[in-house]
């Protein structure tokens, strides 16, 4: 049975930068209370004249082609992630299928918010190992800011997500201790209204009437808070317990950027080393199904991923879903 792993990754970050600053001009809130509960400084918004979710993924796309030394006409398989598709239907992934002007190979859409990414790897590892294609795009973008409430009645998300894209290519390998060891998914939907958009919906009698608490996303944010800070250290455990690894093993964390609180509640429960995790929430927000790959993208461009070590990615968001994977680079 072929493995696979990660031959290349690459990330988008539309250029408007927005700091908190700049927030304090839209509505009631300050840079001290974003800092102090979020760790966030600035995040990036799309310029809708020229940015889409589906070409940020796909310029992110490119670049992790480019970095895999692979052509578009190469790739088998397109999964793309995203809460905030161009279209409330068709999905991203054949618009990316069009735009990398690919033949016509299959494209996928996974629905599964901040943790969108790691489902969608987990279905590109199983592809791939089920020797069904040899080369599988993973994709995960979004356009927040064209969908937040930027008033103060929106405050407590607004100042959270950010834009951005990240993109890794899968690919089949024979070694069986190279690429992705396993991935670990689960959900929990009794909680799916704590964090939610309603609008558009097929089962909305008021698909008209622009009512903010439908078109906008919702949160309870103490509550997300404490399932996140629970779920994260129990499905890295379940990654390392499966592979006879400790959390000592890991050479790098990249959980999902959600708060970095969050982030720094997951070290300190895991007794990790400051070089074990790496954050960069400070700089791009919550950029939900994009947080992992960008973060990922970048912490590989640093030279912070290197061949032989064990990476674990993990996610945790609206669903409510968590996911993570272990893989030896
Ligand atoms: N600026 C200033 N004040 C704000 C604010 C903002 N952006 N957002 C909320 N507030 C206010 C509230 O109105 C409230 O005021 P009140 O006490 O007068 O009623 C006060 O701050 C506390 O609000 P609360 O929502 O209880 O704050 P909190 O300590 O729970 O922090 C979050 C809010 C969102 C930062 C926090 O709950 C959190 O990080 N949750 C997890 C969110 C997350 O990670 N989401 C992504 C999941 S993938």
């Amino acid at each position: 049975m072929p493995n696979s792993y990660i031959a290349g990754l690459g990330h988008y970050i539309p250029e408007r930068k927005v700091t908190n600053k700049d927030l304090e001009t839209m509505m009631e809130t300050t840079d001290e209370w974003i800092v102090e509960r979020t760790g966030i400084n600035s995040r990036y918004w799309a310029d809708l004249e020229k940015d889409s979710t589906s070409n940020m993924g796909t310029r992110a796309a490119l670049k992790a082609l480019e970095n895999a030394d692979l052509k578009p006409e190469d790739v088998d398989f397109i999964i793309f992630c995203t809460l905030s598709p161009d279209y409330n239907f068709p999905g991203g992934g054949v618009l990316v299928q069009e735009q990398l002007n690919i033949d016509t190979i299959g494209a996928l859409d996974i629905r599964n918010q901040c943790s969108g990414f790691l489902y969608g790897i987990s279905v590109a590892d199983q592809f791939i190992k089920s020797g069904m294609y040899k080369t599988v795009l993973v994709i995960g973008s979004e356009i927040h800011s064209s969908g937040l409430d930027k008033t103060t009645r929106g405050r407590n998300v607004a100042v959270i997500f950010g834009d951005g894209a990240g993109a890794a290519v899968l690919r089949a390998t024979d070694k069986p201790d190279k690429g992705i060891l396993s991935t670990h998914l689960h959900s929990q939907g009794k909680f799916a209204e704590e964090l939610m958009v309603i609008e558009p919906s097929s089962i909305s009698i008021h698909r008209t009437d622009n009512i903010p608490e439908r078109i906008y996303p919702v949160m309870n944010g103490s509550n997300v808070f404490k399932h996140a800070v629970t779920r994260f250290p129990e499905v890295i455990m379940e990654a390392l317990n499966k592979n006879g690894y400790t959390p000592s093993d890991i050479n790098l964390l990249i959980p999902h950027q959600a708060n970095l609180r969050i982030s720094q509640f997951i070290q300190k429960t895991m007794k990790l080393r400051d070089d074990q995790v790496y954050n960069n929430i400070v700089t791009y927000g919550n950029t939900t199904a994009a947080s992992v790959p960008i973060a990922l993208s970048e912490a590989w461009q640093k030279g912070l991923v290197k061949e032989g070590d064990l990476i674990c990615l993990a996610a945790f968001g609206s669903g409510f879903t968590w996911a993570s994977a272990l893989i030896r680079w």
